[in-house]
């Protein structure tokens, strides 16, 4: 036997030797997924293919049932590690666990510990469309519906037609076996344990008998990795696909309806997790629209699913055109509705009250429904953060927000009510398509990975995540002076791109300067006669000849009287507000002197000068990014290299375009010049008004368009 796991060691050393130069595709994992199909031999399998050293115990031990479902222990010594836990699935986070401790160069001997999850579901969203796009992905077309990229038609130059590409025809399918398990196994190895793979803005059809089979064989293939599946529904779909002339939760037929559907779904996935609703949202159908409240809708479903174990997520992202100030009205609508959702009813909640921008106040509403579940929404996908041309590191964001919703919220999102704490959650837009790197760039997988650790760990650091993410994408199996240095650098562009971004964009505290629709660059002085108010930049900017942002404070909208009192009275006061959600939450003078941080640097200057001065820094800091890349050159996959150098020039050129698409329109207002230190733009204003990128909203656009247009 030990012979035997010898040449195997040497098998997989030598195999490990040929990949470590790698596409993408192995995402940070090594080996491939086994062919066999039982949780418990995937997790020895795993281990036989990528272990170095005695082979593991994995032992089932019914004492650990009082942990969290999903929970292990390891303990190593002789040398021999043992992995117990109550469930199957438990110990193949623990196998994956051991072999990331190994391949990050942890030490691992003689240690003994516990894990287990800050939230018992850790769930993926897909925004996924039956016919195979993306809304608001980056990275190709849908891996769980129709790829009928290869079967649309194309020009003698091989291009998709652009009719096929907007209107591909749908059908139930799915696109391959493989790229399945390979996604399940992915994200069994970070602990995320469910997803549903289609779009919030949910077609009914996903109901139909024709598709639940499909989705039956995708649960088949995800469950041996412990992955749930759950649906994202129309809650008009008793209607549209059920032939009812009304989906009046409070109606017996719409409520007997659900009932013989949820069977029908158990039937054919008897694990099946639940449902995911966005109900009078952006014109999504939903129980207002018979004159009943989101409680009412929510619970009729949660009736249905509760025989059987399932739960309903009820999104809170909702808005109306006429409310003064957007960021107010989830918990206008939700907050009195405390207490009346029943126990397997969680609220999701996106991290901001707008939406996923790059930094947000956290949305009041977390902490605010006592007697409510509550869980976080957070995007993956770079809906705001440059699509797949940026390179943005999301944990800093995320871990930003947890502190906060810990110290100040109180909130108890991974400390559910019930005494058995079942259910507690976290849930982020995915960045999956059928790309070749899965995320549209090798370093947007950085996202997909921290969002499994934080939502297993939420204590873990965002310079910890990155340590362990680059060490097993970028590094695998090195361990030499030259891979130190250009892991110290990868560390160091991840850790600074989130806050780059965010003054490039959006600094102290403005939010939604995007163009219309599609979100790429930036579009301040957009225009659009005749449109909603609140998809306006200038709605959210408030630039006017005194000064710049929205007045959310007492004076204003009054926002800031939906959080905690101590809290509120610090953000009610601009000389108290964090400097970095100033704008957020005050229209300040041009000339008013503020503190804040640029970097490294504390300053006290006019609120003009200091806008000034982070773009220019979230400009700096672009280039300083594509200089942390550069020196890692030779010690990182070529195409991997040159793809995220191509792509970090593009951001750094769209740094530029926002710095002085803003700045030159600000000035229009404020009248004020550029301090000396900060550059010249170097474009004309007028140009940049005139930019229409003319993209869908499940696309990125190529570097090809973007120089054509500036
Ligand atoms: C944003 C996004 C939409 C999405 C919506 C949601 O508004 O732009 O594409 O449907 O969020 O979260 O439901």
């Amino acid at each position: 036997m030990k012979k035997h796991l010898t040449i195997l060691a040497v098998l997989s050393l030598l195999f490990v030797g040929t990949v470590s130069a790698h596409d993408g595709s192995q995402l940070w994992l090594q080996g491939s997924a086994p062919s066999v199909t039982s949780t418990l031999e995937i997790a020895n399998a795993e281990l036989n293919q990528s272990w170095k050293g005695a082979a593991p115990v994995l032992k089932l031990n019914k004492s650990m049932k009082a942990l969290p479902d999903g929970s292990f222990s390891i303990t190593i010594q002789a040398g021999t590690p043992v992995i117990q836990s109550a469930s199957e699935v438990g110990l193949l986070y623990g196998s994956y666990h051991l072999l990331r401790l190994q391949q990050t160069g942890a030490n691992v001997t003689d240690t003994a510990f516990v894990e287990r999850p800050s939230y018992n579901i850790r769930i993926l969203n897909h925004w996924d469309n039956l016919n195979g796009t993306i809304e608001r992905g980056y990275a190709g077309r849908s891996i769980f519906w129709r790829n009928s990229a290869d079967q649309m038609r194309r020009n003698a130059d091989g291009e998709v037609n652009e009719e096929d590409l907007l209107h591909p025809k749908d059908a139930p399918e799915i696109p391959s076996v493989d790229r399945l398990r390979d996604y399940a196994r992915a994200n069994a190895s970070i602990g995320i344990n469910a997803y549903v793979p289609d779009n919030v803005n949910a077609s009914p059809k996903v109901l139909t008998t024709e598709y639940l089979l499909e989705v039956k064989k995708m649960a088949d293939i995800m469950r041996p990795y412990g992955m749930k599946t759950y649906l994202a529904i129309n809650f008009a779909s008793p209607m549209v696909i059920g032939g009812l002339d009304t989906a009046d939760p409070l109606d017996k037929n719409v409520q007997k309806w659900w009932t013989a559907k949820v069977k029908e779904i158990y039937k054919l996935i008897p694990d099946f997790g639940g449902f995911l609703v966005k109900a009078n949202s952006e014109g999504q159908p939903g129980p207002n629209d018979f004159g009943r409240t989101h409680a009412e809708g929510a619970n009729m479903l949660a009736k249905a699913l509760k025989p059987f174990g399932g739960i309903v997520m009820w999104r809170a992202f909702v808005y109306s055109p006429s409310d003064p100030d957007r960021a107010k009205q989830a918990y206008l609508e939700f907050q009195p509705l405390d207490g009346q959702f029943l126990d397997n009813v969680i609220i999701q909640i996106k991290n901001g009250p707008i939406d996923f921008q790059p930094r947000e106040a956290y949305s009041a509403l977390f902490g605010a429904m006592p007697k409510t579940r509550e869980m976080a929404e957070w995007q993956i996908t770079q809906e705001y953060l440059g699509h797949s041309n940026h390179i943005a590191y999301l944990a800093p964001m995320w871990t930003e927000f947890i502190q906060q919703i810990k110290e100040i919220a109180h909130c108890p999102i991974n400390n559910a009510l019930s005494p058995a704490r079942s259910l507690t959650a976290i849930s982020a837009v995915s960045n999956v398509g059928n790309s070749p790197s899965w995320c549209g760039n090798v370093m947007a997988q950085s996202n997909w990975y921290a969002f499994g650790r934080l939502a297993w760990n939420d204590e873990l650091s965002a310079c910890q995540i990155a340590d362990e993410w680059a060490r097993l994408t970028l590094f695998p199996d090195r361990d030499d002076a030259a891979t130190t240095k250009a892991l110290a650098n990868v560390k160091c562009l991840m850790l600074r791109s989130r806050e780059a971004i965010v003054d490039y964009m959006m600094p102290l505290g403005l939010h939604h300067q995007f163009a219309w629709g599609h979100h790429y660059g930036p579009e301040p002085y957009c225009d659009i006669p005749g449109a909603r108010p609140d998809w306006m930049p200038s709605y959210y900017a408030k630039a006017d000849a005194e000064g710049l942002g929205f007045n959310r404070s007492s004076t204003g909208s009054n926002a800031t009287g939906q959080y905690p009192t101590d809290y509120a009275k610090v953000l009610d006061n601009p000389e108290t507000c964090p400097y970095d959600l100033l704008l957020w939450f005050h229209h300040v003078p041009w000339g008013k002197t503020i503190q804040h941080r640029c970097g490294d640097r504390v300053a006290r200057e006019s609120l003009w000068n200091a806008l000034c001065h982070h773009y220019q820094h979230g400009l700096d800091e672009a280039r300083a990014m594509q200089r942390d890349w550069d020196r890692c050159q030779g010690q990182i996959d070529a195409d991997v290299f040159a793809d995220i150098q191509r792509r970090l020039r593009i951001q750094t050129r769209d740094a530029q375009w926002w710095k002085d698409g803003c700045l030159l329109y600000f000035q229009t207002f404020s009248g004020l010049p550029f301090p000396d230190d900060v550059e010249s733009a170097v474009h004309d204003l007028d140009k940049l008004r005139a930019i229409k990128l003319g993209i869908t909203n499940y696309e990125c656009p190529s570097e090809e368009l973007l120089d054509s247009v500036r």
